[in-house]
């Protein structure tokens, strides 16, 4: 069980690092756990999380090594700070910043190689499950990618991210299945996991675990998630 705090665009260097030391007191049950935070504030996690278990992971990564890629960071730059992985693919990359099955594919590979873990993200939007197309969508998205020891997939239905509406134990299981059939590898569930229903979503024997957004920006509710999937 893995369970990834996706920060997104909150806490700044000086709000990660008191997140972090809080983080490294708090009970997190049995489970391996990581932080995302954004680019300026992974210096701060890494420095107050080392000698912990606990992964400092980034968002994104670009596939050059370096270049003239304004506004983007190389795999190697996040090696060089001591972060262990990266997210890759999210829906609102997807969505909000043009993000293709093509650029997430090469983003994947360009960060495994460079020996970062690899968080890469999947999920149909509200209009492709209505119209019953969440398999075809989740059959391309994951066409592009090739299971690695260093990656693992989180199914994450747009309609789920930050909505408060999740999907039910059974819809995660079906597709959490699903995406199992198409490439063999740990599936963490994310969209509006929350400390009431982690329990739940982790007893389905394919769910290996959460990348959990809104819920991760608090240490009481973020640790109470990582127990809730930690008993499971
Ligand atoms: P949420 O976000 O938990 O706030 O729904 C999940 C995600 O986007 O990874």
């Amino acid at each position: 069980m893995l369970v990834a705090g996706n920060w997104k665009m909150f806490k700044g260097p000086s709000a990660a690092g008191s997140f972090c030391r809080a983080l490294r007191d708090a009970d997190l049950g049995d489970v391996d756990v990581a932080v995302c935070p954004p680019y300026v504030s992974l210096a701060d996690a890494v420095q107050v999380l080392a000698g912990t278990e606990i992964g400092v992971f980034a968002q994104n990564c670009h596939w050059a090594d370096e270049g003239a890629f304004t506004g983007e960071v190389s795999p190697a730059m996040l090696k060089e700070l001591g972060v262990y992985g990266t997210i890759v693919g999210h829906s609102e990359r997807r969505q909000l910043f043009g993000e293709t099955d093509e650029s997430v594919a090469r983003r994947v590979k360009a960060a495994l190689d460079a020996g970062l873990n690899v968080i890469a993200c999947v999920g149909e939007t509200d209009e492709e499950r209505e119209t019953g197309r969440t398999n075809d969508v989740l059959e391309r998205q994951l066409s592009v990618l090739e299971p690695d020891d260093g990656l693992v997939i989180a199914y994450e239905p747009v309609w789920a991210i930050g909505t408060g509406k999740t999907a039910t134990p059974e819809l995660a299981q079906e597709a959490h299945a699903f995406v199992k059939s198409q490439i063999d590898l740990p599936v963490l569930y994310g969209g509006s996991v929350k400390p009431d229903n982690a329990k739940r979503l982790a007893e389905q024997p394919d769910v290996d675990g959460f990348l959990v957004g809104g819920a991760s920006l608090d240490v009481g509710s973020f640790a109470a998630i990582c127990q809730a999937a930690s008993t499971s």
